[in-house]
């Protein structure tokens, strides 16, 4: 295991900066998740990370070492593609003792090496197969053995799992849970997908345009984002966020029509914006039926109904609200009006302009 840190880390491509200063320390063990929309730089990064990639600037350390002029074989790390990358050819017993044979281990040694990994997997009865002759899902897991056999210091992930259907996705998501108990690394997990980031990371690292917009626990970046970029791409449904203006005494914000109180702890975190106009953002699932809290009273434009729970769309003014966590049977018809309520200290608020988190530092 080895502790991975990046400093002022840079790429461009000619004229297409990639990544534009990213700075990151992972502690030695930790799962990291690099998260964040198409084309903001993931991948960029862990192919740097990898040695697949040269950098533009900066610095990548590894245990404590600078690798920025290793060759990737001497990083000490281990690499999962979303494709598997899989040698067609080979069985899959050949496929996990190809990098140990490569690295001249005994014959002993790999069949040992094997063993552990195909137990650890469940996949010994798939070791005299091919590829081909494999699911999606033990494809991925022939892929991860691959790298567990080679004991790295830092595993590398880059959306391991995006080819798999959805419930396949979640039964690997929940093997890679058990897998970091078995298997403790350093790894660096990259994904669009904000479940994973979620599930998987002990440190969320939140990315737009080749820069880290916010690096947390999944919990920290839940109940604390840094900016309304964070504030709606983690979540689902996405948070509710709607321009309001705060009244002189900085108590109440008025929306579309509709005021609600700040409550005490905002107020005080507010100071400085009376009478001036912010962004306030609400969780869908804050937000529930009848009266406790602040009110709001709208129109039910949609309803999801998804057994477990209903979504339903409202319509306030000239804005739209997602309430989540609904009754399944809640008696709610659509464009009946109906009543939601949430408690002040669960609203979020913004600056127009910076897009920054307004709250009290602690
Ligand atoms: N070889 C390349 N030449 C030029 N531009 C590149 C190259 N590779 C990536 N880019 C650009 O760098 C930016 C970051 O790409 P990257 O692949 O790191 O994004 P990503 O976050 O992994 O996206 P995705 O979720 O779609 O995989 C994108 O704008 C991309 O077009
Ligand atoms: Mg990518």
């Amino acid at each position: 295991m080895a502790e991975v840190v990046l400093n002022q880390l840079l790429k461009s491509y000619g004229g297409v900066t990639a990544v534009r200063s990213i700075d990151l320390k992972i502690p030695d063990g930790a799962f990291a998740v690099l998260v964040g929309p198409s084309g903001c730089g993931k991948s960029t990064t862990l192919r740097m990370i990898a040695g697949l990639e040269d950098i533009s600037g900066g610095t990548i350390s590894i245990g404590g070492r600078v690798v920025n002029d290793l060759a990737p074989k001497d990083r000490d790390i281990a690499m999962v593609f979303q494709n598997y990358a899989l040698y067609q050819h080979m069985t899959v017993y050949d496929n996990l003792a190809f990098g140990l044979r490569n690295r001249k281990e005994s014959e002993a040694k790999i069949v040992e090496k094997i063993a552990h990994a195909a137990s650890i997997l469940s996949i010994e009865p798939l070791l005299q197969r091919r590829p081909k002759q494999l699911s999606g899902g033990q494809q991925q897991r022939v892929a991860l053995g691959r790298c567990i056999v080679r004991h790295p210091q830092v595993f590398l992930f880059d959306e391991p799992l995006s080819n798999l259907d959805a419930k396949l996705r979640a039964q690997m998501r929940i093997e890679l849970k058990r897998l970091r108990e078995r298997v403790p690394a350093t790894s660096v997990y990259v994904t669009h997908d904000q479940v994973e980031a979620m599930t998987l990371g002990d440190l969320v690292v939140i990315m737009k345009d080749g820069l880290v917009q916010q690096v947390g626990t999944p919990l920290d970046v839940y109940n604390r984002p840094e900016n309304l970029f964070v504030a709606g791409f983690i979540g689902a449904p996405a948070m509710n966020v709607l321009k309001g203006t705060l009244d002189a005494a900085g108590e109440r914000v008025n929306v579309e029509g509709f005021s609600m109180a700040v409550g005490e702890k905002n107020k005080a975190a507010l100071r400085g914006y009376a009478g001036k106009q912010v962004m306030m953002g609400i969780r869908p699932e804050h937000m529930s039926l009848g009266s406790h809290g602040n009110e709001i009273d709208g129109s039910v434009d949609v309803i999801e109904q998804l057994g477990s729970e209903m979504h339903l769309e409202i319509r306030v003014g000239n804005a739209q609200l997602t309430v989540a966590r609904v009754a399944p049977n809640a008696p709610i018809r659509l464009h009946e009006q109906v009543r939601v309520s949430v408690p002040a200290e669960q609203m979020h608020f913004f600056d127009v302009d910076t897009q920054k988190a307004i709250r009290l530092v602690h």
